[in-house]
């Protein structure tokens, strides 16, 4: 399924950055030139990437463990980093069911290690653009969800990629329509809240190595979850979202992602 994949290893990609600066191997000169310069503007950007990370975790083990949610449907998923997001639900209860989403080909070429699931429960790759929610919600892989029983639908650290406001908006609304009463939607994304200008060169620095990015102010983020209730504590820096010990110990200046989760009544 990976043979015709295109790398285009000479240009930098959000998912390898992010891979090169959590300390992972796939990853190629292009992404560690730039990860080495985002981590020279901001050198709490590798704390921030892991608070996210682990965001990631305590949402997904909350959502199982707390609200009986079985069905995730996570979209910008990355390369696969010890615990993936069916591992940390699957361990809650096997029977739960994870499609994974992204549109970058060197997620592809290890999605295998995604595809690894119980074998009471099912993991699914698509291979597909958030911003063609259509595509997304046509493909057979989508279909392993049962729209009848709720879904939590995941968007963690991909919309500091998708910067315009409107479509983000569209997209999000078109994938939540189906989703029964229920449902989540949980999202981490950038933001300069707390350091406007270090935060800002990294934003410029992504843009320098052609991808476009965004940071978003706590009230647009807030607004992200529009028509849904939000889950308390609302939006908060991750690693202040339902802390363990170790989210406890970070500070608030060394974290750049706010979070949050919300309901669909
Ligand atoms: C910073 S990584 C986050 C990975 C993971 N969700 C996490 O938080 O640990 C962002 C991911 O979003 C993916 N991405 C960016 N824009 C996308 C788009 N328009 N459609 C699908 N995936 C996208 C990238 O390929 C990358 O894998």
């Amino acid at each position: 399924m990976t043979s015709n994949v295109r790398l285009n290893t000479d240009v930098a990609h959000t998912a390898r950055v992010y891979d090169y600066i959590l300390g992972g191997k796939d990853n190629f000169k292009a992404d560690r030139e730039v990860g080495d310069k985002l981590m020279q503007l901001l050198p709490s950007i590798k704390v921030s990437m892991r608070a996210n990370r682990a965001f990631m975790a305590r949402v997904a083990r909350y959502l199982a463990a707390e609200r009986g949610v079985r069905q995730f449907l996570d979209i910008g998923t990355g390369l696969p980093t010890s615990p993936n997001l069916h591992e940390v639900v699957q361990e809650v209860d096997p029977t739960s069911r994870v499609v994974y989403v992204d549109n970058d080909p060197i997620v592809l070429v290890h999605a295998r290690a995604l595809l690894t699931s119980t074998p009471e429960g099912e993991t699914a790759y698509i291979d597909a653009d958030f911003r063609n929610p259509q595509a997304i919600m046509n493909a057979p892989e989508y279909q392993i969800l049962d729209l009848t029983k709720p879904v939590a639908l995941s968007l963690i650290a991909i919309l500091p990629f998708v910067v315009d406001e409107d479509e983000v908006h569209h997209v999000i609304d078109t994938l939540m329509a189906p989703l029964p009463p229920g449902s989540f939607l949980a999202i981490s994304t950038a933001t300069g809240d707390n350091s406007p200008e270090d935060t800002e060169q990294v934003r410029a620095e992504y843009e320098r190595a052609g991808m476009r990015a965004k940071l978003r102010t706590r009230a647009e983020v807030e607004d992200l979850f529009r028509g849904l209730e939000l889950v308390d504590p609302g939006v908060v820096l991750v690693h202040r979202w339902h802390p363990d010990e170790q989210a406890a110990s970070l500070r608030d200046d060394e974290v750049h992602m706010y979070g949050g989760i919300a309901i669909k009544r």
